[in-house]
């Protein structure tokens, strides 16, 4: 009887974590032309709920002098792309400079409910994107 209540906690846990509800709010990177060093995505509050803000905090460390120009966001609800916006950034940063871009996520209350997958680019003035970062969250 014991081992049985484990053995559904166990999968109930599985398929939350295969939901990505208890996936950290981090991340991780997804391009191969990623180049800020030291990069991270903190997302607070995890996950992010309905009519409520996430504020998104990018962080990394530039390896050489650039100029941003934005962020370009994308939502995946259940594997299919449902929003994109690109946000302008400005801010001339130094080779090995802090970089921190921060984007204040506002869900309406009768947003979808699903499993939602953000990217997050940043692109320079130069054309180029230097980070792309992703993570997913189980809107209810
Ligand atoms: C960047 O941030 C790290 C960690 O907060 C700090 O140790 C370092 O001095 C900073 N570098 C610059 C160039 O400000
Ligand atoms: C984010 O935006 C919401 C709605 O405009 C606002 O109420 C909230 O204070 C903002 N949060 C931050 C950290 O800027």
């Amino acid at each position: 009887m014991k081992l049985v209540n484990i053995k559904m906690k166990v999968a109930l846990v599985l398929a939350f974590l295969a939901l990505g509800v208890f996936s950290t709010p981090q991340g991780q990177n997804c391009g191969p032309t990623t180049y800020l060093s030291n990069a991270a995505l903190d997302v607070t509050p995890y996950p992010p709920l309905k009519g409520q803000s996430s504020v998104l905090t990018l962080t990394g460390v530039t390896p050489s002098a650039m100029t941003l120009q934005d962020w370009d966001l994308y939502w995946n609800l259940n594997g299919r792309l449902v929003y994109q916006t690109d946000i302008s950034l400005t801010g001339t940063y130094a080779p090995n400079a802090n970089v921190t871009v921060v984007y204040n996520m506002t869900i309406p209350a009768q947003e979808t409910s699903g499993y939602y997958n953000m990217k997050l680019l940043l692109q320079t003035t130069d054309g180029y994107y230097i980070n792309c970062w992703q993570f997913n969250y189980y809107l209810v």
